[in-house]
């Protein structure tokens, strides 16, 4: 029915638009070659000029009202039809369930087609913001679907001037407060991480309350992003608002290092119960609940704290989408180079979008993750690390306290912190990587409930 009345709307635009072109021709636009009579001709003065520019743009401007509208009747005939559908005298309670998860697969289609996830790219002084820019722009599909706000703190000048050199191919925003943060005794040389809290506050308060989008992917100005950064994201932002479970997904893989990920499973995903931050997305839902508890210093570990995790997870990578660079930081490199700088960049384009993601939601996710880790059999460290073990795995390490799990990690060479009792790329305790092209768990007993926040 409203394909008709389109179809009305677009033959009126084409003959209004014609109507016009012909009226401007009869009474401006006819040239003096074709008339000899110059007498009768009107001369030609600038202010027809004028006249015929107005008319162009009341024109294009009317073509544009008449599209916008045109998709607004799209919608509500939509609608309308689901709705008629809902009131049908003598329709069963099963069609009409049928006609309301209709509109909303309707409307979750309409949405995720077109929606905008900004990139928030996080900027202070260092030039180099250069590489992760030239990354974010080369790789990026669509700069519509995908603006770049760069935000920078600190007032570097130079800095300040590298980010002014793309134009209008990203926004550039300046954080106003640049004066010293009023720190606790003892905590002068972490005056880094109060400016970076304080940094990120003001920047996600511009994202979400001024340009009013509602989700965000972060990106540290260190960062470089692989080929499919952003697909990666647009098929996990449905995954993200639709499970509750989950309050982030991440590009990071804590344990992402060369020789320590499959290299065959460049679309193999997992949920994880740390924040991995470094390249991750968030929605406005969670930046409306952290914002007034934000923090005035260490946002990441804050994060990692239960009062703010609250059992909620992140999806990550196998192999990570983002690689960092910047070995000189705030942390002053505090895990560069043990582990950071190994990091491998993933170099394919898998084409997420395209591929299904259900298996992620917790419902599916859980019992399927832990039959796979707990029908792993059990194996000393020794075996696996004298090469005693035939096959490509899986096999299972066991651990039962703190002590156990650094131990086991720093034998194998996987990052050995716990943060709240969360060791990194862990879910329900259990970290996942590769060893000698084997695969490997690092698990807790069966029957696993909850994390000690006391490990750390
Ligand atoms: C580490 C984390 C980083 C986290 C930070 C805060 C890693 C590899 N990095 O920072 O993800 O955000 O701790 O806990 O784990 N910046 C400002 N203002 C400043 C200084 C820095 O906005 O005054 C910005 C930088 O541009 C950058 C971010 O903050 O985007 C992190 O700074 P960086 O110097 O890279 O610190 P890391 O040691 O990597
Ligand atoms: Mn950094």
């Amino acid at each position: 029915m409203f394909r008709k009345k389109g179809y009305l709307i677009i033959c009126g635009t084409l003959l209004f638009i014609a109507w016009n072109a012909v009226l401007i021709f009869v009474l401006l636009g006819r040239s003096p070659g074709n008339d000899t009579d110059e007498s009768v001709l009107p001369k030609k003065d600038p202010q027809n000029d004028d006249v015929v520019e107005k008319l162009l743009d009341v024109i294009s401007a009317f073509e544009k009202e008449l599209e916008a509208q045109n998709k607004i009747l799209h919608q509500i005939q939509s609608y309308k039809y689901f709705w008629e559908e809902l009131k049908k005298n003598g329709t069963s309670l099963r069609r009409k369930l049928d006609a309301v998860s209709n509109v909303t697969n309707f409307r979750s289609k309409l949405q995720s087609s077109g929606v905008v996830i900004p990139i928030l790219v996080m900027a202070c002084n260092r030039v180099t913001v250069k590489r992760c820019l030239d990354k974010l722009l080369e790789h990026r599909p669509s700069p519509e679907l995908f603006p770049i706000i760069v935000s920078q703190d600190c007032g570097h000048s130079q800095t300040a001037d590298v980010i002014a050199s793309y134009g209008s191919q990203l926004t550039h925003i300046k954080q106003p407060d640049l004066s010293e943060v009023p720190v606790p005794a003892g905590h002068r040389k972490f005056q880094g991480y109060y400016k970076i809290s304080r940094h990120y506050r003001w920047a996600l308060n511009q994202v979400f309350n001024s340009f009013s989008y509602s989700a965000v992917i972060i990106v540290e100005d260190d960062l470089e992003v692989a080929p499919d950064f952003f697909e990666y994201f647009k098929a996990l932002h449905p995954v993200l608002k639709s499970d509750p479970s989950l309050w982030c997904v991440s590009a990071w893989n804590d344990n992402g290092r060369d020789g320590y990920v499959d290299p065959a499973k460049q679309s193999l995903l997992y949920r994880t119960d740390f924040f991995p931050g470094l390249g991750w997305m968030l929605l406005k839902e969670l930046w409306v609940e952290l914002e007034p508890k934000w923090p005035a210093s260490f946002w990441d570990d804050w994060m990692r704290h239960p009062n703010q995790r609250k059992d909620r997870s992140c999806i990550r990578p196998e192999i990570s989408r983002t690689l960092t660079f910047g070995r000189k930081g705030v942390s002053l490199g505090q895990f560069y180079d043990k582990y950071l700088r190994f990091i491998k960049l993933n170099t394919e384009f898998v084409p997420f979008t395209r591929k299904d993601m259900s298996y992620l939601d917790k419902r599916n996710y859980d019992q399927a993750f832990e039959k796979e880790v707990y029908s792993a059999p059990l194996v000393a460290v020794e075996e696996l690390k004298n090469g005693k073990l035939s096959g490509p795995g899986p096999f299972r390490l066991q651990y039962s306290s703190a002590r156990d799990f650094k131990t086991l990690a720093q034998g194998l060479g996987v990052m050995d912190d716990l943060k709240s009792g969360v060791p990194r790329a862990g879910y329900r305790g259990v970290v996942s990587f590769f060893s000698l092209g084997k695969r490997v768990y690092i698990a807790p007993p069966v029957g696993w409930t909850k994390y000690d926040p006391s490990w750390s």
